[in-house]
């Protein structure tokens, strides 16, 4: 291991030029240069292919925010990219639709359990905020009760998140929040505003895992009160399971949304559900011209084709399990409190000072030190694995926390992790705004 700076002056030019035409200078809050190390981290690339990614200075990076999920086989997968190519010959958007969003439906269908219907939307914010639509439509009723931690950016949700200007004041009062894993908090909503949930929105897990028959009681709740259970599985989905996490935790949603998980990039979502609920949209004007855009629904085809012949999910599984028990031994083995938490498939590196306080000084510094070595992990999301990560990437980012340890153990002295920062930490980008309810005593 060197001490060599990389070489980041290509990126930096970019900055610069972004800042004058670019607002937060990309159109990703999560991408932009404050959600990582300045400095440190590459801010621009170039191209990816499978695990990795090569900076726009030339620096390649062996990656595990995979474009903030979406990345489930791999960049520039070949493929997909055929599938993409042979679409392009025959035309991007037509005057009416194209046979593959026929295709496509029939496959998903096959695919998701309890989808008898599909609706392709372009991103996962679209996809959920449709299927909300669709259940105020149905149970004739306004009101949320949402659990999870965001994610979807449209007026009915961003109501309860910071950077909230411009959504319409009554949109908070139609929206409830609950934490994962209490379910006593969700029917207090319910005894709260009787007859006036319209859906329980619900991503089937971050990061914890569910207890005491969590998911049951929260389905149980839906029926009693005629609501909808809406899953968002924009993650969740063709990574938990290719039947994503209805099958991975034996849950039914009412109406199920994917994205992310499910186009290896491409903008794609989509909503499914039994024809009871997915036929609320013939009356809906839930229509936007690019819907029918054939590119990403050809790619997505030959996306989930391939997930299905290779058992592309049990590999991920299978080197995500290597990578979560190695790192969390090697944290122990240095009695240095930096685990990864979560799932082997979507882990959450936790790292807590010598104080036991949750520390990003000390997450920052780890993967300051890790970028260094050419392992791109984010601080303020997740790690996910993909098809394309091999057992010898997770050898080498063992051994690049491995050195990383030995770095805390001859510098840091008090938890002054800050003091041996290369650039600023990064920026929170959105805090949440409504408190959960709870049950009242
Ligand atoms: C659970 C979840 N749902 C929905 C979304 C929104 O998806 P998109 O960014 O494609 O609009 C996200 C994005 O991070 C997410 O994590």
């Amino acid at each position: 291991m060197t001490d060599e700076k990389i070489n980041l002056n290509i990126s930096a030019q970019y900055k610069k030029r972004a800042e004058k035409v670019i607002p937060h200078l990309t159109g990703t809050f999560s991408r932009a240069a404050t959600s990582f190390i300045e400095n440190v981290y590459p801010l621009y690339i170039q191209s990816g292919n499978g695990s990795h990614f090569t900076d726009v200075d030339g620096n390649e990076y062996l990656d595990y925010l995979m474009a903030l999920g979406p990345i489930t086989l791999g960049y520039n997968y070949g493929i997909v990219n055929q599938a993409i190519k042979d679409q392009l010959d025959k035309g991007i958007l037509f005057s009416l639709p194209h046979t593959i969003e026929v295709e496509l439906s029939e496959l998903v269908c096959k695919t998701i359990p309890f989808a008898d219907m599909v609706k392709f939307e372009k991103s996962g914010s679209n996809a959920v905020t449709a299927a909300v639509r669709a259940a105020r439509a149905f149970t004739q009723k306004d009101m949320i009760a949402y659990c999870g931690t965001g994610g979807v950016w449209h007026d009915w949700q961003a109501a309860m998140v910071s950077r909230d200007g411009g959504v319409p004041k009554f949109n908070e009062d139609l929206i409830k929040i609950f934490d994962y894993n209490d379910s006593d908090g969700l029917e207090q909503i319910f005894d709260d505003n009787p007859n006036k949930i319209a859906a329980i929105v619900l991503e089937p897990t971050q990061f914890e895992e569910p207890k005491n028959n969590f998911l049951q009681k929260v389905r149980k709740l839906a029926d009693q009160n005629d609501s909808l259970l809406i899953l968002d599985e924009i993650v969740t989905g063709f990574r938990f399971d290719l039947a994503g996490a209805q099958k991975y935790f034996g849950i039914k949603g009412d109406l199920v949304c994917f994205g992310k998980g499910m186009s290896n990039g491409l903008p794609l979502s989509a909503v499914t559900g039994t024809s009871e609920f997915m036929k609320t949209f013939d009356d809906l004007w839930v229509s936007s011209t690019n819907n029918s855009e054939t590119l990403s629904m050809a790619g997505t085809k030959a996306v989930i084709n391939e997930m299905k012949e290779k058992n592309t999910i049990q590999h991920c599984w299978k080197i995500g399990k290597i990578l979560f028990d190695g790192w969390n031994k090697i944290s122990e083995k240095n009695n240095i409190n930096a685990k990864m938490t979560g799932y082997p498939i979507r882990m959450d590196l936790r790292c807590f000072n010598n104080s036991g306080s949750e520390s990003l000084s000390m997450k920052s510094f780890i993967l300051q030190e890790m970028v260094k070595q050419n392992v791109f992990m984010s601080i303020l999301g997740a790690s996910y694995i993909c098809y394309s990560h091999s057992e010898q990437d997770v050898e080498k980012t063992l051994q690049s926390f491995e050195n990383v340890c030995d770095i805390i153990n001859t510098k840091i002295e008090n938890d002054d992790y800050q003091k041996h920062m290369d650039g600023s930490l990064p920026k929170t980008i959105w805090s949440m705004k409504l408190p959960s309810i709870k049950k009242h005593n």
